[in-house]
């Protein structure tokens, strides 16, 4: 079965083509325009000007994406779309693109959430996931934990009660003068930071819920910012070491209680922030030392793009008539 996957929730226009046969899913191309260099120089999306972009190259993506494939749209066996969460701009561009094909050519239409798709990114060329699952999902927007008991079955077990990781990456990286997106950011200089010189809170570290928050620890890298006369190159680096350090740790310990909680036998993560190799390394040594097996997705499928959502479409094959297919920027876990 071929799916066309479209995805346009915020800053990324993209499309793809994934072909999947019984539990193994290839992709045949995955085509991702994105308007970060624009929201760079904003210092942060502007939705308006994502909207605009996402009209531009919603076209010439899905026109590359069926090119690379080798295939046409009379060809494929369904269409796939984020509906929701996202920008209401972007996300209509991909809805009303997704249903116009479904409706022209007669294929089914499977509105996909989001935050699933990046889940779903794990699933592409791995067939090795055993259930019950914990995903850890961290984007921009979102720090959730689920519990996976099959494809279908999910269920939320805590999520951030303020910024998201990735958020809160990104007001960091902006406090410290990195460009923008924060995440990458600090990433890319915390390894030259000080491990000794700043320690910040872990907000919610041992609360028996699974639950995160992370608005606090951006107030106290801000306190310590104000605090130092000059932010030179080391201060950031090593302002940077502990900010990301702060953040593992707690989405680390949270995933090892869930894992513990509901005995799951593999840990996915997903979404922007679990591009990040210090995450990615940390939680292989935890979870092969409690015997359960960690994927993370290749990391250009760790960021928003189309396969993941034609994988999430593949595995939960749910079709819906165009007529009910709407965008919700504020869709949350069913
Ligand atoms: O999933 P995503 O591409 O978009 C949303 O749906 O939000 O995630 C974007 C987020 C940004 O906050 C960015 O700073 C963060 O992912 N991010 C990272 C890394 N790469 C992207 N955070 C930490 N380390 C990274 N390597
Ligand atoms: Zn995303």
């Amino acid at each position: 079965m071929k799916i066309l996957g479209i995805e346009t929730s915020c800053d990324e226009t993209s499309a793809a083509i994934i072909e999947g046969t019984g539990n193994t899913l290839n992709i045949l191309s995955n085509i991702i325009s994105s308007s970060l260099r624009i929201h760079g120089k904003t210092g942060g999306i502007i939705p308006e000007n994502a909207a605009r972009e996402q009209i531009k190259f919603i076209t010439p993506v899905i026109e590359k994406a069926l090119g690379t494939a080798g295939t046409r749209l009379e060809d494929i066996d369904a269409v796939a779309l984020t509906y929701g969460p996202g920008l209401i701009g972007s996300l209509l561009v991909g809805v009303e693109t997704a249903k116009t094909i479904s409706y022209v050519f007669t294929k089914p239409l499977i509105p996909v959430n989001h935050m699933i798709g990046h889940i779903y990114a794990n699933w592409i060329n791995n067939t090795q996931i055993r259930f019950p699952a914990i995903a850890l999902v961290v984007s921009g927007g979102h720090t959730d934990l689920l519990l996976i008991k099959n494809h279908g079955d999910n269920k939320l077990l805590g999520g951030t009660r303020d910024d998201a990781a990735g958020e809160a990456f990104d007001k960091i990286g902006r406090l410290l003068g990195l460009p923008y997106p924060g995440g990458p950011a600090i990433e890319e200089v915390a390894p030259k930071g000080n491990p000794n010189r700043f320690r910040f809170p872990r907000p919610l570290i041992g609360s028996p819920d699974l639950d995160f928050s992370f608005s606090g620890l951006k107030t106290a890298v801000l306190r310590e910012i104000e605090s130092i006369i000059t932010l030179n190159e080391q201060t950031v680096n090593d302002l940077a070491y502990a900010t990301q350090e702060a953040i593992i740790d707690v989405l680390i310990k949270k995933t090892l209680k869930a894992v513990d909680k509901y005995k799951a036998r593999s840990v996915v993560i997903s979404g922007g922030v679990s591009a990040n190799q210090k995450l990615r390394e940390k939680l292989i040594v935890n979870c092969e030392q409690l015997n359960v097996k960690f994927f993370a997705p290749d990391k250009k499928l760790c960021t928003d793009n189309a396969a993941m959502i034609a994988s999430a479409a593949y595995f939960n094959f749910k079709p819906e008539s165009w007529q009910n297919v709407t965008a919700d920027p504020e869709l949350y876990f069913e």
